[in-house]
């Protein structure tokens, strides 16, 4: 049974380790495939394997045909919106997600944007503190509610918006719950949003909501880029001197944020929510255990495409 660990952006040595002990002590074999730049090495090193633990990284149809013995796939992370879920279901594979195993990491990221934010880059100049401060989370979900946890240290005012989880839930974690996301954005000078890239909400960011924000407004992107309506967001930048963007993922139109918005906008080059060593080794563990299990018991928790 053959395990390929493929990873265009690798995780730290101590979870490859983790995952090796995993793996190997489960009598099958492990394989890396880590910091890859061209697709063809993914396709090559896909054909002999039996499942594969990924991060970012594009599953596509072209990959489910050259890997002919593949049972399943592990999105070592939340959003598996890198997975053609369509394909895998065609090709008889299951497909995996490791929920909350990288959320702290993502939501301490957050405040490390948004303090950035408020401390104008750090460019030497006086900016604002986040105490006191009302802080609107877009989607309740493990991302999320890390967030309210550490907001409340911060002593921020916190609320949250979740089409799908009712309102008690986000209550009972202390955490105001909104009528509308409408309502949410009226209210809130900082957005932390914490959407998955779905159809129905790409884009679904833009000036409808945004232009609703209060003075001073601060919206941090930790989610996927494709959420975010570029063009208008630009526009409503370009309108509102007020206005900061955060972002953990460059967003298409990086070059012309920048360019516009010099002192107002900040992007990591490459996604950096998940990239530290405890939510390497959750996520990685994880996806190895689920994978053992799979094989060995047929448990299919956590399996995203049914
Ligand atoms: C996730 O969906 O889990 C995060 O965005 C992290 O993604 P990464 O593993 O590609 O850093």
């Amino acid at each position: 049974m053959k395990v390929l660990v493929a990873t265009s952006k690798p995780f730290a040595k101590v979870a490859v380790d983790g995952i090796r002990e995993v793996i190997e002590g489960a009598g099958f074999e492990l394989a890396l495939l880590e910091k890859y730049t061209e697709k063809s090495a993914l396709l090559a090193a896909v054909a002999d394997a039996d499942a594969i633990i990924i991060r970012s990284d594009i599953i596509d149809d072209e990959v489910f045909n050259a890997a002919k013995q593949l049972k399943i796939v592990v999105r070592a992370g939340a959003g598996y919106d890198n997975v053609d879920l369509t394909s895998a279901t065609a090709h008889g594979v299951c497909v995996m997600n490791t929920p909350g195993q990288n959320a702290n990491a993502v939501a301490e990221l957050v405040f490390g944007l948004m303090v950035y934010a408020v401390r104008n880059f750090y460019n030497g100049t006086s900016g604002i503190e986040l105490m006191g401060k009302k802080l609107g989370i877009h989607a309740f979900g493990n991302v999320g509610r890390n967030v309210a946890r550490i907001a409340k240290g911060f002593g921020m005012d916190v609320y949250a918006y979740d089409a799908y989880c009712p309102k008690e839930v986000i209550e009972a974690a202390g955490v105001h719950a909104v009528d509308s996301v409408e309502e949410m954005y009226r209210t809130c000078q900082f957005i932390s949003l914490h959407l998955p890239a779905t159809d129905e909400t790409k884009k679904s960011i833009g000036r409808t909501l945004v232009s609703l924000m209060p003075k001073g407004a601060v919206l941090v992107n930790s989610a996927r880029k494709e959420i975010i309506n570029e063009d208008e967001l630009i526009q409503l930048m370009q309108e509102r001197d007020d206005m900061k963007f955060v972002s953990d993922i460059a967003p298409a139109a990086s070059d012309k944020f920048a360019e516009l918005f010099a002192d107002r906008f900040f992007a990591t080059p490459k996604k950096m929510g998940a990239q530290t060593a405890e939510a390497n080794i959750n996520a990685g563990i994880a996806a190895a255990k689920q994978i053992v299990g799979f094989i060995n018991e047929g448990c299919t928790k956590f399996m995203v495409n049914r």
